[in-house]
């Protein structure tokens, strides 16, 4: 039945959210049919001209009120835990994971694997893996939406959104943009492709560019200047970037902020927003010289280098 009602279901999760459409819907019907039915027949029943009894009834109702209030108040809960435990699987991504990146805008879907290859409007996947996806907006907000993985997230400008989802059957899932976003909107679609997990091996391999991520990333590290000054022997101090993905930074000011993915992609834009403690406001804003693509290269650079440590020389100074 859940298959008339429902599009394709292509992931774990998707039977989940399902299930849980199917019981509001459910609850709302029985609610429906426990209001309507006694409130038709009380209709028929003391139609006018129906010699019904009319006489004001004296019992004390306390006891129906509390039970037609705390029935409903335990339900609300309930259908609160199943929903918000549901929200947060669907919304916090697994440790392991293929990692790609989104960038959407004015009309088109840009792809980028960690691998290095590139796509529009498609992304190929392996079945059965976790696909981590960090997507952005070069212009206005989007909303990728996959609806057989039962996916759905805006995708807003100047910040970065995770999603993921798991495959479990192979095909070709259509992806749309869900928030109107200008004259070509309905247009701004493409395919999800989801492959054997050898078949996907050999589409990596047959479209493999000469560097990944990380390693464009470390070219255009070099290529901005960045290098200068958090590399190599500076005379401008700027703070090492090995070992700092994912740790906690200490601010200028007393605060303490992780570097994620967003937090690296502020200090390149607006770097006078968040200083590292120890250090100053010497870093010019990169705002409009980089692409939201290099953007995401650079991050994968400064990611690769989590398990690094700062050169000796530098750490004992
Ligand atoms: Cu992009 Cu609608």
């Amino acid at each position: 039945m859940a298959r008339f009602f429902f599009p394709n279901s292509a992931t774990e999760h998707a039977g989940k959210v399902d299930a849980l459409f199917l019981g509001l819907i459910l609850i709302s019907a029985f609610y429906l049919l426990l209001i309507f039915a006694p409130m038709a027949y009380c209709l028929f029943k003391y139609r006018r001209g129906q010699k019904a009894d009319r006489s004001a009834i004296r019992i004390k109702t306390w006891k129906v009120e509390i039970v037609w209030t705390v029935v409903p108040f335990l339900m609300m809960i309930g259908i609160f835990g199943w929903g918000a435990t549901l929200y947060y699987q669907v919304e916090r991504p697994p440790a392991d994971g293929l990692e790609s990146f989104v960038v959407a805008k004015q009309w088109m879907w840009k792809i980028e694997h960690a691998e290095g290859n590139r796509e529009i409007n498609e992304l190929h996947v392996p079945i059965g893996q976790t696909v981590k996806l960090t997507m952005t907006s070069e212009d206005v907000i989007h909303s990728f939406f996959i609806p057989a993985f039962r996916v759905k997230q805006d995708v807003v400008p100047g910040r970065y959104v995770t999603e993921w989802f798991r495959p479990m059957r192979a095909g070709v899932y259509h992806l749309f943009c869900a928030e109107y976003c200008g004259a070509n909107h309905s247009l701004m679609g493409g395919n999800i492709v989801v492959m054997p997990p050898q078949d996907y091996a050999n589409w990596l391999a047959s479209g493999a560019p000469l560097d990944d991520l990380a390693k464009s990333g470390e070219r255009l590290f070099r290529d901005l200047g960045c290098s200068g000054c958090h590399m190599g022997s500076s005379v401008i101090r700027a703070p090492r970037l090995e070992g700092v993905y994912g740790k906690p930074v200490p601010l200028e000011g007393g605060q303490v902020v992780t570097a994620n993915d967003q937090y690296i992609r502020d200090s390149i834009l607006l770097p006078a927003s968040q200083i590292a403690a120890g250090y100053t406001n010497a870093m010019p804003t990169y705002q409009g010289r980089v692409s939201e693509e290099q953007l995401v290269s650079l991050i994968a650079y400064i990611k690769s280098l989590a398990n690094k440590s700062p050169p000796q020389e530098e750490t004992n100074r």
